[in-house]
Parts: C-alpha cells; sequence; structure tokens
C-alpha cells in the first residue's frame, strides 16, 4: 500500500499546534505496519532545511493564476522525521520569513488560497504519476491546507475521463476552514460548475475544508468523540448537515503518542528521567522546575500546568478566574503557550500578583513544554472543543495527571478521578459545564486526591501505563485504506 501524505506542517522540523506532532509520527508508525509512505510538503524554508539529497523531480505545472508561479517538485528525504519526502519549491509562495500561514504580525498572507492550492495540484500530480517511479494508491489529506487535493483529484479525473487514485481528509479542526472571498475561486483552475453547494463553495464562499469534506472518498477526524460531535448544530461550524449526510464515510481515530518524542524513561529534555515503577526523578524535575520559575520551593504545593495555543478554543479565561481560588488553597500554576495578546497580558498579570505561585512564560519552547509537563503535578486542558488534543497524553504518559473538560478527545482518554473509579479506571479529572466554577469543582477533586498520597500515586501510576502508541491508529487507518484501495499490495 503505497500512501502519500499532504500536509503543511510536520515534528520537529516545522510545528505550529498537534497536527505537526500528528504528521510526524503517523508515517513511521504506517511504515511498521508495511504501508509505503511518502510526505508532500511545502517548500517552507525549515522544510527544505531538512531534506537532504534532494533533486529536482518536476516542473511542476499548474493551471491559472498559479501557473506563472515557478515551482518545482523536489524528492528526498527528511531525515529528522524518517521519512521521504517530496516538497514543492516555490520561494515566491513559501520562502517568508514568517509563520507558515500567517506573517510576523499574525496577518494570514493574502495568497493563501494559491500557496495552498498548489498543495492540491501537486497532491494530483503526483497522484497522476508524475514521479514514473512512484505513485501513491491513497492520497491521506490533512486539515484545510490539503482541502483542495480531492477536489484536484475529481478535476482531473473528469479532464482525463479516468478515475484517480482515491483520497482520505482527516480534519483535526474544523473551526479553520481556509474561506476566501468567491472571487479567488477563478485563479484556482478548477472547473466551473466545482464553485456550488455541491462542491467547493460554502456560503457563497470559496471553502478549503469544504472542498476536502465534500470531494475526499472518505474523511476521519481525530477521535471518535469529535467525529459525533461535529454532527451537531453546536460542533458543527455549518458543516454538520454535510457530516451528517457522510456519516457512514465518516470515523474517528485517535492521535497516539509518539514514544520516541515523548517518554519520560528517556527523555533526554528532563532534568531526571523517571518510569511508572520508579517515579522517584519526577520529584526530582519537580524541584528543577521551581527553581527556573521563580516559585516556592515546595515539594507538597501541588503544581498545575498548562502547555497551550492561547486561543479561545482551549478555554482559558476559565483557569485566569479561578486561579485566586486555585491559589488561595495552596496550589502553584505555570503557564507556556502564546497567541491571543489580551490572554498573554492576562496570565502575566496573575504571575505578577502572586510570583512565589503563579508563574508564565509567553512563547513557544519545545523542551521547556517537557520540563513544564515532567515537572507539574497536574495538567489542565479546559477546551471549549477538542478535536483530540494531545498535551493530555503527554500529561498521563508523564504522571502528571490530566484535569479536562468532557469533550471531544479530552473526553475519549481520560476517565474521571471518583470514589467508586479509584481503583478501576481513574486517570485524571473531567469537569463538564464550561464554567469556572465547574473547573474549580474538579480542582477541588484534585487537590483532596493529592493529599491522600498512597491513591494519588496510584491514580498516577494508572495513568502512566496507558497505552496511547501510534500503532492502533495505524492499524485503523491501515484498514481505511483496504477499503479505499482494496486492490493494492498491503
Ligand atoms: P492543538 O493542535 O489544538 O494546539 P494539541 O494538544 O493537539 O492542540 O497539540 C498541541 C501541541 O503543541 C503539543 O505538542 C504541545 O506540547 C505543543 N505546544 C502548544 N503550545 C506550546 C508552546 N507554547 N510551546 C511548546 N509547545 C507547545
Ligand atoms: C488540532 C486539534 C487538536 C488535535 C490536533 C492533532 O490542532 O485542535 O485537538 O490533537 O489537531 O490532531
Amino acid at each position: 500500500m503505497r500512501v502519500l501524505q499532504v500536509c503543511a506542517e510536520i515534528f520537529p522540523l516545522l510545528k505550529t499546534g498537534g497536527l505537526a506532532d500528528v504528521a510526524g509520527a503517523l508515517p513511521a508508525a504506517l511504515a511498521a505496519q508495511g504501508a509505503r509512505v511518502r510526505v508532500l510538503l511545502p517548500g517552507f524554508p525549515a522544510i527544505l532545511a531538512g531534506l537532504e539529497g534532494a533533486r529536482p523531480l518536476a516542473r511542476l505545472a499548474a493551471p491559472a493564476a498559479l501557473a506563472p508561479v515557478e515551482a518545482r517538485l523536489l524528492f528526498g528525504r527528511l531525515p529528522a522525521c524518517g521519512v521521504e519526502a517530496y516538497v514543492i519549491d516555490a520561494p515566491a509562495f513559501y520562502r517568508r520569513a514568517g509563520g507558515p500561514y500567517a506573517d510576523a504580525h499574525h496577518q494570514p498572507y493574502a495568497d493563501n488560497h494559491l500557496r495552498f492550492a498548489l498543495l492540491g495540484w501537486a497532491a494530483a500530480r503526483l497522484a497522476d504519476g508524475l514521479d514514473t517511479s512512484w505513485a501513491p494508491d491513497v492520497v491521506h489529506c490533512h486539515d484545510w491546507h490539503a482541502g483542495l487535493a480531492p477536489a484536484c483529484l475529481h478535476a482531473e479525473a473528469e479532464r482525463r475521463g479516468r478515475a484517480m487514485p482515491p483520497s482520505l481528509f482527516t480534519i483535526h479542526n474544523l473551526a479553520y476552514q481556509g474561506a476566501f472571498d468567491a472571487a479567488r475561486f477563478g485563479e484556482l483552475g478548477l472547473p466551473a460548475h466545482f464553485f456550488s453547494m455541491h462542491g467547493v463553495e460554502f456560503h457563497g464562499q470559496l471553502n478549503f475544508m469544504k472542498a476536502g469534506l465534500y470531494y475526499a472518498d472518505r474523511i476521519s477526524t481525530v477521535s471518535p468523540s469529535y467525529a459525533r460531535e461535529i454532527q451537531s448544530y453546536e460542533q458543527g461550524c455549518g458543516f454538520d448537515g454535510l457530516l451528517r449526510s457522510r456519516a457512514h464515510d465518516l470515523e474517528g481515530i485517535l492521535n497516539g503518542v509518539d514514544a520516541g518524542v515523548w517518554s519520560p524513561v528517556a527523555d533526554p529534555l528532563l532534568p531526571a528521567t523517571y518510569s511508572a515503577d520508579d517515579t522517584t526523578g519526577k520529584a526530582a524535575c519537580k524541584a528543577a522546575l521551581q527553581r527556573a520559575l521563580g516559585l516556592k520551593r515546595a515539594a507538597s504545593a501541588p503544581l498545575f500546568c498548562v502547555v497551550s495555543r492561547l486561543t479561545e478554543q482551549k478555554g482559558l479565561h476559565l483557569v485566569l478566574d479561578a486561579l485566586p481560588r486555585l491559589v488561595g488553597q495552596g496550589a502553584q500554576f505555570a503557564l507556556l503557550g502564546s497567541g491571543d495578546t489580551s490572554l498573554e497580558a492576562a496570565f502575566h498579570a496573575a504571575a505578577e500578583a502572586s510570583p512565589a505561585a503563579v508563574a508564565v512564560r509567553i512563547g513557544y519552547d519545545e523542551p521547556f513544554a517537557h520540563r513544564l509537563i515532567a515537572g507539574s503535578d497536574v495538567i489542565m486542558v479546559p477546551s471549549h472543543f477538542e478535536p483530540c488534543g494531545l498535551t493530555q497524553l503527554y500529561g498521563l504518559a508523564y504522571g502528571t495527571l490530566p484535569l479536562v473538560r468532557r469533550v471531544g478527545g479530552l473526553a475519549d482518554t481520560v476517565a474521571d478521578a471518583r470514589l467508586e473509579t479509584l481503583d478501576t479506571d481513574a486517570t485524571g479529572f473531567v469537569f463538564e459545564p464550561f464554567t469556572a466554577d465547574a473547573l474549580l469543582g474538579a480542582v477541588a477533586r484534585a487537590l483532596a486526591l493529592y493529599r491522600r498520597r498512597a491513591d494519588w500515586k496510584r491514580v498516577r501510576q494508572r495513568g502512566m501505563r496507558q497505552h496511547f502508541g501510534w500503532d492502533a491508529a495505524a492499524a485503523r487507518y491501515l484498514a481505511l485504506y483496504g477499503i479505499l484501495a482494496p486492490h493494492s499490495a498491503a
């Protein structure tokens, strides 16, 4: 089974969120089960810098407004990701000083529709045999950035009058859709009739997410609960009707944890390593963290943390509201995050108000994320919605009990600690109403359990022994590919 993964970011070369973690881990997990996987990525500077043995494969001939853009397809290896890759070298589109989607001032690039249409067209060209030595049996597209690929595959099939390889579209976050002014549609080179309700049009706009949802042969998302939730009006972001009509083509496959990156037994980023059987090193991680953050050095003070993009999705204003009462009960709090400037300012102010108990680091810092999760007792993920969520899984692996809202992948991965579940399946703390009071209720239960050391350790050990590897997800994806391309060799 030859699979082309189409995505915009990949760990460890380029990451803005969990999508990169998935794109970085899934190819190896699929390869371990016999699939031959290659990835297709835009040639952002960090991707090009990580590409080894690159050889030009072809000039990319794209239609319409994309045609004059100088673009070549390179093929090489990304050793840091352990995968072979096609990379679109189009300097005018991708070699920019800012981020992959927005400039240094967080303004989305005005030509994003073209930048990511080229990704879609390149996928269709590869599916059509552009590389004479390798063609995919299945094209697996991730999020709106790759949403145009299934549409381009359909356009090619129509133009040539023959079938193209099937596609799977994975939703990592329905809220980011790639919506553009309708006038932009003509620049993409798709047949005119594709701009309709039965196509890439959504509420009068061009919408890349819609393109993926409508044209892909199958759809998946990153947890079973989110797969259900997005079929409801409340969580469907306007796509619930379409998703309900495609319910038989839609499934939720839970993300995993890459144990090569996130494992406290062998994490080189930690001051001390530890395991479920011997957590001595975790205490050293906590002491080092308190020192690094200027928090009061108190081994017995429960330390709560957050590692997150600071956006409305993550529900962090609930944490802000709860902070004074959390600290008032002797707990400490540390946050690593960046994003919304008003949230950044509010967390800064909270840290200034109680420097011995609250510490805030604004920015993106991969090594510090490891140290923060390892050194804390509880990781809070109070999201409004959460397709899967990875930090609660990292928390489980690192013996840092997740305190989460019962939504999406959080609901699927954390079992609430209640008296009747303490001896059976409790792994964290779960609350439901999206209010600071409900969150504080879970905090109160966390503090009560923290005082019962033996129970705490039992729950912590159970959490650390949970297995959220990529093997299960890879098997599910392979089964899906097999349905899509039944005649391909395993
Ligand atoms: P999302 O993709 O919605 O941001 P996930 O929980 O799936 O949420 O993935 C977030 C990923 O980004 C995790 O690997 C997390 O550790 C990482 N992350 C988030 N914020 C930061 C930050 N400020 N510094 C370092 N890593 C971060
Ligand atoms: C998205 C979601 C997050 C998920 C990640 C990887 O960014 O917000 O919940 O874990 O994608 O699938």
